[in-house]
C-alpha cells in the first residue's frame, strides 16, 4: 500500500490492510493521539503490556459502563458479568471461569465437544474438491463449541450462523466504542435476541442441572458471588458466548490462511505436525491477532512513554501492532516457527483480565487444521476464485478462503 491510499486515521482502516498504518504510528512515537478514535494509540509491546498489567493506573473502560452497555453486553442489571464488573468481584469471576478453561479441562472437552463437530463439518465437503473455507469450515466451529459446551443444539445450522451474526454485531459496535445511532439499534436488537436464544436453555438447567457450562454457572455461581441472580447467570453466560465466538472464528481463519499460502510453513507441518502445528497457532495470532486493539483509560494525569496524558483520556492498544513490535520480535513481519518464546505475543491481552478461553480458542485452532490436514490433501488457494483480504476493523481475519483440494 502507498502513502496514497493509506487511511488518515485509524477508524479508516475497516477492510484495509491495517499494518502500514500501524507503522507510521509507531514512527510517530510511543503515543499518537487519534481523532477518529478520540484517544491515543499505543504500539509498543511494552507499553501495552505495562498498561495491560496495571489495572489500577489504567481502568478498563467497562468500569464506566452505560445502563445501554451493560443492557446490550448482557442483560439490564447484569453488571455482575467478567467484563463489567470490577475489582474484588472480577477477580472472583475471572479466577472461577479461568477454571473452567484451564488446558487439563479443555483437555477433557477435546473429545467430546470439538472434535465431533470438526468431523461433522469435514464430512459434508470432503469430497467436493473445492470451497469457500471459512464459511463453511472456521466460521462454524467457534460458536458450535460454545453452543455444544453449553448443551445446545450445535447441529442446528440455522441457530450456529444466527448465534455467530448476532455475535459479530455486537463485536463491531464494540469496536466502533459504541458509537453511531445504527449500530447502537442492531447491537441492541442483537443483544435481546441472543438473551431470548439463551433464556430457555438457562432456565431448564436452573431446574435440571447437568455437566455443562450452563448449568455449572448455576451450581458454582451462588459459591463465588453473594446473592447470586439469574442476571449474574445469564450475564456470564453472555460473556462467554460472545469472547469464545467472533474471536476465534477470525483466528482460525487467519491461521488457514497462513497455512495454504506459505509453502514452507506447509512444509513445516507435513514434516513435524504436532510441533509446528502449535507454533503456526502462536504465530497466526502474534501476527494478525484477530482481536486487534483494546481501551484502557488514564485513572489520574500521568505520564506514559514521556509523553503527558490526562485523567480519563483513552488509550487504544493495538495489541496486534505491539506484537509487530522490532524491539520485542526479530523479524516481526514474518511467520516463524522457531521462536523461543512463541507464547510471550498479546494477543490474549497480558494481566489481571487477560483471557480465560485462551486454552480452548488454542484447542480448537490446532484441531482445525490437524484434522483438516488428516482428511485432504493438496490443500491450496483456487487461483481462479477472488483472493483473501484481511477484513473487517476491531476483529480481523482473511477471507474469503476459496481452496482446491484432493480427499486424502
Ligand atoms: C483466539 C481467540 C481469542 C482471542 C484473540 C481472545 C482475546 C481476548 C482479549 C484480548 C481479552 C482481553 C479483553 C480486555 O480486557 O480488554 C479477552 C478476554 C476474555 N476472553 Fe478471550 N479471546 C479469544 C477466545 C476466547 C474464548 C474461546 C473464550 C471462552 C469461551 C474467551 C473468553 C474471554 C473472557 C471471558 C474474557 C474476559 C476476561 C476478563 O475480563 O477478566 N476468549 N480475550
Amino acid at each position: 500500500m502507498t502513502d496514497q491510499t493509506m487511511p488518515a486515521s485509524m477508524a479508516g482502516l475497516t477492510d484495509v490492510d491495517p499494518y502500514p498504518f500501524y507503522e507510521s504510528v509507531r514512527a510517530r512515537g510511543p503515543l499518537a493521539w487519534d481523532d477518529s478514535m478520540r484517544g491515543f494509540l499505543v504500539t509498543s509491546y511494552e507499553l501495552c503490556r505495562d498498561i495491560e498489567m496495571h489495572e489500577e493506573l489504567y481502568r478498563h473502560p467497562y468500569a464506566d459502563a452505560s445502563p445501554e452497555l451493560i443492557e446490550i453486553k448482557s442483560v439490564k442489571g447484569g453488571h455482575r458479568n467478567i467484563t463489567i464488573s470490577q475489582g474484588e468481584d472480577h477477580t472472583k469471576i475471572h479466577k472461577w471461569l479461568l477454571g473452567l478453561f484451564v488446558p487439563r479441562t479443555v483437555e477433557q472437552y477435546r473429545e467430546k465437544h470439538i472434535r465431533p463437530i470438526i468431523t461433522r463439518l469435514i464430512d459434508r465437503f470432503v469430497d467436493k474438491g473445492r470451497i469457500e473455507l471459512t464459511s463453511v469450515y472456521s466460521d462454524q466451529i467457534p460458536p458450535r463449541v460454545l453452543m455444544s459446551l453449553f448443551a445446545m443444539p450445535w447441529d442446528d445450522d440455522v441457530l450456529a450462523r444466527k448465534v455467530l451474526d448476532l455475535h459479530e454485531t455486537v463485536m463491531t459496535w464494540i469496536g466502533s466504542q459504541n458509537r453511531g445511532s445504527e449500530l447502537t439499534d442492531k447491537a441492541r436488537a442483537a443483544g435481546r435476541e441472543i438473551n431470548a436464544i439463551l433464556m430457555p436453555y438457562m432456565l431448564e438447567r436452573k431446574k435440571n442441572p447437568g455437566d455443562d457450562l450452563i448449568s455449572r454457572l448455576w451450581t458454582d455461581g451462588p459459591k463465588i458471588l453473594d446473592n447470586f441472580t439469574d442476571e449474574d447467570a445469564l450475564a456470564n453466560a453472555r460473556e462467554m458466548f460472545l469472547a469464545g465466538t467472533d474471536t476465534t472464528v477470525h483466528a482460525m481463519a487467519n491461521a488457514l490462511h497462513i497455512l495454504i499460502t506459505q509453502p514452507e510453513v506447509m512444509q513445516a507441518v507435513h514434516t513435524d505436525r504436532k510441533k509446528a502445528l502449535s507454533n503456526l497457532v502462536e504465530e497466526a495470532l502474534r501476527l494478525y491477532g484477530s482481536v486487534q486493539y483494546r481501551f484502557r483509560v488514564a485513572n489520574q494525569d500521568c505520564e506514559i512513554g514521556g509523553q503527558p496524558v490526562k485523567k480519563n483520556q483513552v488509550l487504544i492498544l493495538i495489541n496486534s501492532a505491539a506484537n509487530r513490535d522490532p524491539a520485542k520480535f526479530a523479524c516481526p513481519a514474518a511467520v516463524d516457527l522457531c521462536r523461543t518464546m512463541p507464547k510471550e505475543h498479546l494477543a490474549f491481552n497480558a494481566g489481571p483480565r487477560n483471557c480465560v478461553g485462551a486454552a480452548l480458542a488454542r484447542t480448537e485452532m490446532i484441531d482445525a487444521v490437524d484434522m483438516l490436514l488428516d482428511r485432504v490433501k493438496n490443500l491450496r488457494l483456487d487461483p481462479a476464485a477472488p483472493p483473501p483480504a484481511f477484513r473487517f476493523h476491531y476483529t480481523r481475519s482473511f477471507r474469503p478462503l476459496h481452496v482446491l483440494f484432493d480427499a486424502a
